[in-house]
């Protein structure tokens, strides 16, 4: 195959670009939670913090965003939104895909915890279901803490809404909408997420 000197000159300007953004990337988390913890971000990343939010991440995190570094879902890139007040906490060993957190009240996931590309995690409506509140934009917004147990699997292209706890070791399959408590040890699927099997031995 013959490749043109346009076809070059794209790669090393994606080539360049990445690094500079992995750079980037890296100084803007360790500014953002104000202390030094191992963190590997790679490719373009969003992160919005309000300065009242907390964000409190683990040991040997890793971050895949963007084409270079995960093709699945790709348009989607890492992206985390923490409002006022807001906690999230990732425990140790957490790898993230091209998904993207919002944050109002507080999300928690656990140590070993695998979250898949175009993966969406937030514990709020971010809008009133009353319609003239919604229109007036004073806004009462439904806002419950969401708890991913460690060492579970959020397979890709998955919504996790308010109020949703996974327990420890548990599976979400492929663009499941998760809208109630998923329990240990099992595989959860569909829309909405219901048990698809058990991965206890006597399950
Ligand atoms: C959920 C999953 C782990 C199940 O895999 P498995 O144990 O091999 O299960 P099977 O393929 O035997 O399917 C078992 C049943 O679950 C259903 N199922 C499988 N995946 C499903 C999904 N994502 N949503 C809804 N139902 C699903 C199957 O249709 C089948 O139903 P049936 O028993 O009525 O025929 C897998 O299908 C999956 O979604 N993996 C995640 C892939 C992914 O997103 N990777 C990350 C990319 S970044």
């Amino acid at each position: 195959m013959k490749y043109n000197i346009m076809f070059y000159a794209y790669h090393i300007k994606k080539i360049i670009i990445s690094f500079i953004y992995v750079n980037i990337n890296i100084i803007k988390l360790l500014l953002w939670t104000g202390k030094i913890f191992r963190i590997k971000a790679c490719g373009p990343i969003s992160i919005f913090i309000h300065p009242s939010a907390k964000l409190t991440i683990g040991q040997n995190c890793r971050i895949n965003s963007g084409i270079l570094f995960n093709p699945y879902r790709y348009y989607n890139k890492f992206s985390i939104v923490l409002h006022k007040n807001s906690v999230l906490e990732i425990g140790n060993n957490v790898g993230f895909s091209n998904c993207t957190i919002i944050v109002k009240k507080r999300i928690t996931i656990g140590d070993n915890v695998l979250i898949g590309g175009g993966t969406l995690i937030c514990d709020s409506d971010l809008h009133s279901l009353d319609s003239d509140q919604r229109a007036n934009k004073k806004e009462d917004v439904l806002t419950k803490e969401i708890l991913i147990g460690k060492s579970s699997f959020i397979g890709g292209g998955v919504t996790i809404l308010k109020g949703v706890v996974i327990g420890e070791n548990s599976i979400i399959g492929a663009c499941s909408v998760v809208t109630k408590d998923v329990s240990s040890n099992s595989i959860y699927g569909g829309n909405p997420s219901k048990l698809i099997k058990s991965l206890d031995e006597n399950g």
